[in-house]
């Protein structure tokens, strides 16, 4: 794509790296192509594994681990990143996501509710836990923009996404309500990006995910949205292009959302 420097100059977050299939991944490579300059972070349990390195070498980035669900981590984080980077930040990526329920094969209607709280916790409330650490600590420049990754089980239901569905819900909901008062203190911009099914680890935790996979796929006039699109999108997000943007739950799904059905899959249901 023939865009330059659409971040040249601003300063962020990335959260989520975990391997080169990560949607966190493609948008590091693509921050840094656009000229940002960001920290890298993941839970330290997901650093022992060591991948996220050889991005913050590509990206001259420097690695600080948080668990999303630790406010010592998040403020620690905050507080280095800017230190690192030397100034206020400009954008957040929040790209976290997990739940036990899921990894354990727990049916909805059985969920272990440790397990639920777990799910809400790391991968809904640990989004208010980087908004509300960022806001106290006045980290953000004006017309900064943060960002939470989403899908549309928020909305319809999956019924293998399990209790992330409800995550999901909870999320969205987040980035309204914070995005009202970031919005009215510092100019500051709350967007979910609701992403079509990605062949991620997080994704392909999903039971029947590559069926899910070929489903949207078909549905969607334009196919799945790739990581790296989904990178190309959070980059505008981040940009001044996309400034009056806020509280807003943005599908980037090829146009699966809006379709009911699709001439390719009633045409394999005829079969
Ligand atoms: P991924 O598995 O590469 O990324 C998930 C990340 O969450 C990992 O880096 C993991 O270490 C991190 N994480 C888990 N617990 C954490 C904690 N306590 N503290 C900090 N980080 C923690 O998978 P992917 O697909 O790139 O996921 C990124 C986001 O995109 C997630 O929010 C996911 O729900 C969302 N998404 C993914 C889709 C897919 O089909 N892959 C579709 C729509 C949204």
């Amino acid at each position: 794509m023939q865009v330059s420097n659409l971040l040249s100059g601003k300063r962020g977050i990335i959260f989520g790296a975990l391997d080169s299939n990560s949607i966190a991944w493609k948008v590091a490579e693509k921050c840094h192509e656009q000229g940002a300059k960001f920290t890298l972070t993941n839970a330290p349990v997901a650093l022992r594994m060591g991948a996220i390195n050889q991005l913050a070498e590509q990206c001259g980035s420097t690695v600080i681990p948080a668990d999303a669900t630790n406010m010592t981590d998040l403020d620690n984080l905050l507080q280095k990143s800017q230190e690192i980077l030397g100034g206020k930040l400009d954008f957040i990526l929040h790209s976290i996501g997990m739940s036990l329920n899921v990894r354990k094969n727990k049916p909805y209607t059985d969920l272990d509710y440790d397990y639920f709280q777990k799910t809400l916790d790391i991968s809904g409330l640990s989004f208010h836990r980087v908004l509300q650490s960022a806001y106290k600590s006045e980290v953000m420049n004006k017309n900064g923009s943060i960002l939470a990754l989403s899908y549309i089980a928020a909305q319809k239901v999956f019924p293998f996404y399990n209790d992330m569905a409800d995550a999901k819900a909870l999320l969205e909901s987040i980035a309204r309500s914070f995005g009202y008062h970031f919005g009215k203190r510092d100019g500051v911009r709350v967007n979910t990006v609701s992403q079509s099914p990605t062949r991620t680890t997080a994704g392909s935790g999903v039971k029947g995910f590559d069926t899910l996979y070929d489903y949207a796929n078909i549905i969607s006039p334009l196919g799945n949205a790739t990581a790296e699109s989904c990178a190309d999108f959070c980059v505008v997000m981040f940009s001044d292009l996309s400034r009056m943007i806020t509280m807003q739950n943005i599908y980037h799904d090829g146009g699966y959302s809006s379709t009911g059905v699709s001439v390719e899959l009633i045409d394999i249901m005829n079969k």
